[in-house]
């Protein structure tokens, strides 16, 4: 396990005085029970950043702030869109990339994907770039195949300065907000694909899993999932079980140096 983080991803939920709340909570969880070795991030709506950011800042939290998704372009004419300069101005420090909600509601194609995945990576900003397949591709046998066509047209353009940049989150779509989890020995596989795709185009990241994960299924997924954390959606949104995710993470990381 390299760089072990763990991020929470609010999606379209909470206010900004409901995520105060929850940053603040996190924040006395976080206080109570430090973790060692595990980066934690929360991404909460675009409206919510501001009044996180001034949390972390205030309290000293030292979570990583995070944006659910960006504009590919500097600024202009692209009504309700956000560009990386505003995320950067609040103090953002990582921006997921590609998101399968992102993907399959709103458009965004491979293409899409590369551009701003090279917009995030190329400002300085760490990028995760969320890949994954949906339940048909797994049923058919043909994961391994889509995820690595995935991470080829979001990565072989990628300038190298950018590249240590890069974290994968491999979320497959049939795990997502659906309380299916994918079994450890699933995960694992499919991460170490990951990475020897990774290793093709002369790349190294960290290889988080998202779906599902719980307090309760996040050590099985630290121990024998051969990932390096997690992107958190349901669970990250309670305080206690985002925390207890976390420190799932961190004991197992402990556990293994
Ligand atoms: P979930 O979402 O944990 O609610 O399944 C994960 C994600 O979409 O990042």
């Amino acid at each position: 396990m390299r760089s072990p983080a763990v991020y929470g991803n609010w999606k379209m939920n909470l206010d900004f005085v409901e995520a105060v709340h929850l940053t603040q909570e996190l924040g006395v969880l976080l206080r109570r029970t430090p973790l060692e070795h595990v980066e934690v991030g929360v991404a909460p709506p675009f409206v919510d950043l501001r009044s996180v950011s001034s949390v972390i800042e205030a309290d000293r939290l030292g979570l990583v702030l995070c944006a659910q998704h960006v504009n590919e372009y500097e600024a202009g004419a692209h009504t309700g869109e956000v560009s990386l300069a505003m995320l950067e101005r609040l103090g953002v420090g990582a921006v997921l990339v590609g998101h399968s909600e992102r993907r399959r509601l709103y458009g965004m194609d491979d293409a899409l994907v590369a551009r701003t995945l090279a917009r995030v990576a190329g400002a300085g900003l760490r990028a995760i770039l969320c890949v994954g397949e949906d339940l048909a591709v797994r049923e058919a046998g043909g994961e391994a195949a889509f995820v690595a066509e995935q991470l080829r047209a979001a990565i072989a353009g990628l300038a190298e300065g950018a590249r240590a940049r890069v974290t994968v989150a491999y979320e497959p779509l049939w795990a997502i907000g659906t309380g299916v989890v994918a079994e450890p020995a699933q995960v694992a596989a499919q991460n170490e694909s990951i990475r020897s795709t990774l290793a093709g185009l002369g790349f190294d990241a960290p290889v988080l899993y998202g779906g599902s994960v719980t307090a309760e299924n996040a050590t099985d997924l630290a121990r024998d999932g051969a990932l390096d954390g997690f992107l958190v959606g349901g669970a990250s949104l309670r305080a206690e079980a985002f925390h207890a995710i976390c420190r799932a993470l961190d004991d197992c990381y402990a556990s293994t140096r």
